[in-house]
């Protein structure tokens, strides 16, 4: 297997929940015993030295059609609906060559830079002739592309989020939010609230990031950044909660205002007991 050229790797982010981490050895003990005893390839779990319950889970999978027969296999599925309960999966890199897995994860690196930037020339089109825009658009420039990263490598999200904020519709309440959601390959989508005359339509910026980005046909997420210009955070209201739950899962919120950072919290501490499809 080892020099075979038909090899194929895959590797999976998997953020076990509090509590769960017997039960998930227990079920990645058993995933690896069934890629051996079927041949399908083996697997391998590294823990992520910064975060105790990330890992990652690299598959050598024997070859393309052994990840195939793999991903159809009932007793393995049985096994993916048990840690879809313990953990959130995210798929790094599917079934490529082990060669190319190197350019692989740098293609997405670079998808993540151009997701943001375009969010930012965006923001630069439609902050053209506002009359509360200049100052903030300038500074914004200053920043250039590099903000989209910050000290630790990652998507600047809050950044993101105060600059989706600037396109609030809030006439009624003057309450203007920004919502920057990262999907799992990724790709940062933003949203903001937009008011309506008859208050109740309103829609709030969470909800909307999260609607544009299903019907974008993302479906893996892993944080969402909200900023409004107050002191106190502004979390998110009961109804995001719910929508963000049941299509992000335990989802990392961070909360901003347009200076600073104002605390993270995980989604299913903020929304105890949820109600969602299990339960119907
Ligand atoms: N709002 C949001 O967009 N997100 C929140 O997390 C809190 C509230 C909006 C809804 C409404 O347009 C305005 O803020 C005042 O409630």
């Amino acid at each position: 297997m080892e020099s075979s050229d038909a090899r194929r790797l895959s590797v999976s982010l998997v953020d076990v929940n509090v509590g769960q981490e017997p039960a998930f050895t227990a079920i990645s003990a058993h995933f690896e015993a069934i890629l051996i005893r079927k041949e399908y390839g083996r697997a391998e779990m590294v823990r992520d030295e910064a975060y105790p319950l990330r890992f990652y889970a690299v598959r050598y999978w024997t070859d393309a059609t052994a990840a195939e027969r793999c991903h159809r296999d009932l007793e393995v599925q049985a096994l993916t609906e048990k840690l879809s309960h313990i953990a959130r999966v995210t798929h790094v890199v599917n079934g490529v060559r082990p060669s190319e897995t190197m350019r692989v994860l740098l293609d997405d690196r670079r998808a993540r830079v151009e997701a943001d930037r375009r969010a930012g020339f965006d923001r630069r089109i439609k902050d053209a002739g506002r009359t509360d825009g200049d100052r903030r658009a300038k500074r914004d420039r200053r920043t250039g592309p590099r903000r989209v990263r910050d000290r630790g490598g990652e998507v600047d999200l809050i950044g993101a989020a105060r600059r989706a904020r600037e396109n609030a519709d809030a006439a009624f309440s003057h309450f203007k939010v920004g919502a920057a959601l990262e999907t799992g390959d990724g790709t940062v989508i933003t949203g903001c609230n937009i008011e309506n005359a008859t208050y109740g339509l309103t829609i709030c910026a969470e909800r909307l990031a999260m609607f544009k980005a299903i019907s974008e046909g993302h479906r893996i997420f892993t944080r969402i950044a909200i900023v409004a210009d107050t002191e106190a955070p502004t979390p998110p209201c009961g109804a995001c909660r719910q929508i963000l739950w049941e299509f992000g899962g335990n989802l990392e919120i961070q909360l901003a205002n347009l200076t600073e950072e104002k605390g993270r919290h995980h989604l299913k501490n903020l929304l105890p007991l949820p109600f969602d499809a299990r339960l119907l």
